[in-house]
């Protein structure tokens, strides 16, 4: 009898995460939990053909690309794709107004055209080792995570290491990763392919987006990472991935390895109303910058080319946050945690072990959150005066002039060299439309903020004429300008310029807040920690108590942008009553969005050529039409962009480079019927290069499957 209950029990279990395409799992873990599940739905690799310690294994292929994306190598000679949007921070920092690769895209047509990129990276994971043991038997934490990162250091001279934890501190890993700084810039389309349909259609289907973008990873002649170097030789690495035409068919299976950032799936009902008031003000305030940014941007390509980093990264948010609040509210996913809350806390009441381990860790969070009783007027500030750009080249000046005398250098020397590192920035700066936002910026915080967190520097004075004389006579409007004063009076024209009272004044706010530290973020709550640390305890005790309650379940950790890997199948949705999506979209669709008078649905003239003449070759589909995007049901956030999304047999299919509007709480909760990634389909991209850019000569490097 027994035996048969227990065969049963763990009959449903399989079946139970065989249905569920929730979870971003750990790449050591899927042998063990869900190597059943992903044959069931229709995998062919094993689980050590995806990941393994000893041999080469898909993972190999995946990246860290630069700071916050995912992108896979395609081919041995080091070539990589990643999203259009993951590439846009570097493409547009090699742009001129003569030159402008992201308004009319790039291809190299040799290697010797590939366009290096200083300051961007490629990151390779090299090993993850579970080290719970260690860290949790260890008296001082931090000492031992210091003793495990070096001890790994010393043996991996060439590689970053880490010690990361998981589950909120219940359990960890040490991370090795290999870091690779000459890549160059292969190609993209341009930005009216690579991000057709704009904000307006961020975060949405149906979606018509070629959102990708190449590059060259490049390294020594031992194959290992070296600094820029023309002689540097394409590096091989130990995988890179087959690329399919063979397209994708409701209900393939499909799957997707990368960097998923953050989520918030082990956060309580106090966190998350945090979370949602925190975000409600950053809405409203950007709202504000961008409608400035955008009107500057509408009429003239070059402020636009300045700021289009700058204002795509906060309208991403800006969407998202908003999407957020909506699906919060129309799923009901505050009532829904609050419901698993209580349900949790009723399991811990039956039991007095439970009831000491996890009783009060709720209640602990709760109080925490309490504790930051200015929050909000610090997420004012943050996204309001603060972001006054002015301010940021004195900060920085300040900042680099005292490290370099603190290096040992001259004065004159360092103060040069501070400056110099300003080139960028000052490239990307527009005097007359930061002016304009930081008149409107500081009224919009007189007005919002607390009596007692009011700028001194700004009370009682006409805000306007303070901009207009704060602007006039600050050295650091332009580049020429500093340089000009700082030849003639050196340091002091930095120390003593009007801007610095501003940034006191905000500084000093931040202090009334409880804040200390600079400008530049960094800042840090002055004296106790008694709300972070109550968090801290209580996600601990909350997370292991979950995963105590649920045991039996297969289980994944919160994102912390380590790779994971999403299994699941291509599938379309119901948005709402009576409505259907397709799970594809082809040219046809773009051609019908097209607006020649909305900068957002421009069509390039070539691209409406290739369309009329319907000369797709052999990336259509059977049907004749073009594949543009597709849905699967895999379980990505932010971070995963780039990502590839793998056939049955590990070969490329698409990347994964959107969320759908309808569920945009998805950091929060995994909705099944709902939440779909929004891909690009890689013979899209394949055609965009070959037909579009007449870049076909990078298919004969790559193993394309047909
Ligand atoms: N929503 C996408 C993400 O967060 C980014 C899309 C970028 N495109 C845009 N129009 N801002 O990964």
């Amino acid at each position: 009898m027994k035996r048969i209950i227990c065969s049963i029990a763990a009959a449903m279990l399989i079946a139970a995460s065989a249905m569920a395409d929730e979870g971003m799992w750990l790449l050591p873990l899927i042998q063990k939990l869900n190597a059943g599940a992903m044959k069931d739905l229709g995998c062919r690799l094993t689980p050590e053909q995806i990941y393994s310690v000893n041999h080469s294994s898909l993972k190999d292929a995946i990246v860290i690309f630069g700071g916050g994306c995912t992108g896979e190598m395609i081919s041995d000679q080091g070539l990589l794709v990643t999203n259009h949007h993951c590439g846009y921070g570097t493409i547009q920092a090699l742009s001129t107004d003569e030159h402008n690769y992201l308004e009319d895209g790039y291809w190299a047509m040799s290697r010797e055209k590939e366009i290096p990129a200083p300051g961007l990276s490629v990151t390779y994971l090299v090993s993850m080792t579970d080290v719970t043991d260690a860290m949790t038997k260890a008296g001082d934490q931090n000492a031992a995570r210091q003793a495990l990162q070096k001890a790994a250091q010393d043996s991996n001279p060439n590689c970053r290491v880490q010690v990361t934890s998981f589950y909120n501190e219940n359990y960890w890993y040490l991370i090795v990763y290999k870091v690779y700084t000459d890549v160059r810039f292969v190609g993209a389309p341009p930005a009216s392919v690579g991000k057709f349909g704009g904000e307006t259609d961020n975060w949405m289907w149906p979606r018509h987006t070629g959102d990708f973008s190449m590059f060259r990873v490049y390294a020594g002649a031992d194959n290992e990472p070296a600094a820029y170097s023309p002689s540097n030789k394409p590096y091989v690495p130990a995988q890179s991935l087959k690329v399919s035409l063979k397209g994708v068919q409701q209900g393939d299976y499909s799957m997707i390895m990368g960097y998923p950032g953050s989520t918030q799936r082990f956060q309580t009902e106090a966190q998350l109303q945090s979370m949602l008031d925190r975000q409600a003000v950053s809405i409203d305030a950007r709202t504000l910058r961008q409608d400035i940014m955008w009107k500057w941007m509408e009429t003239d390509p070059s402020v636009r080319l300045k700021y289009a980093s700058k204002y795509a990264g906060s309208a991403n948010g800006w969407k998202k946050w908003q999407g957020e609040r909506l699906a919060f509210k129309n799923l009901g996913i505050i009532e829904k945690e609050r419901q698993k809350e209580a349900d949790f806390m009723k399991w811990v009441g039956k039991n007095k072990k439970r009831q000491a381990k996890y009783g009060d860790a709720l209640e602990k969070i709760k109080n925490g959150v309490e504790a930051n009783t200015t929050a909000l007027d610090m997420q004012l500030v943050g996204e309001t005066v603060s972001t006054i750009e002015l301010m940021g080249f004195s900060s920085a000046i300040q900042n680099a002039f005292a490290r370099g005398l603190r290096d040992g250098q001259d004065s004159t020397a360092a103060l040069e060299a501070a400056i110099a590192a300003q080139t960028k920035r000052y490239q990307d700066y527009y005097e007359p439309l930061d002016r304009e936002e930081a008149a409107a910026l500081l009224k919009y915080y007189q007005a919002k903020a607390k009596p007692e967190y009011a700028l001194s520097v700004v009370e009682n004075v006409d805000i306007d004429a303070y901009v207009k004389d704060l602007y006039d006579n600050s050295v650091f409007t332009s580049s020429e300008k500093l340089k000009a004063a700082v030849a003639e009076n050196g340091f002091k024209v930095v120390r003593d310029d009007p801007v610095n009272q501003l940034m006191n004044s905000i500084l000093l706010t931040y202090t009334k807040m409880g804040l200390v530290g600079g400008m530049g973020g960094g800042r840090r709550p002055a004296g106790g920690n008694a709300g972070s640390d109550d968090i801290r305890e209580g996600s601990k005790a909350f997370t292991a108590g979950l995963l105590e309650w649920q045991k039996g379940k297969a289980t994944y950790p919160d994102a912390n942008f380590t790779m994971r890997l999403t299994y699941g199948s291509v599938l379309p949705y119901s948005p709402k009553d009576a409505l259907m999506y397709n799970y594809y979209t082809t040219l046809k669709g773009v051609m019908e969005k097209e607006d020649p008078d909305n900068y957002e649905f421009k069509v390039p003239a070539k691209l409406k050529a290739l369309y009329e003449a319907k000369d797709y070759g052999q990336y259509a589909m059977a049907d004749g039409n073009l594949p543009v995007n597709f849905l699967t049901n895999n379980d990505i956030t932010g971070g995963n962009s780039g990502s590839p999304v793998l056939n049955a047999d590990g070969e490329l299919i698409g990347l994964a480079f959107d969320g759908n509007w309808e569920s945009m709480s998805s950091d929060v909760m995994f909705e099944p019927d709902l939440q779909r990634c929004i891909c690009v389909d890689i013979r899209y991209v394949l055609f965009l290069m070959d037909k579009l850019g007449g870049a076909g000569y990078l298919l004969k490097e790559m193993n394309i499957v047909k």
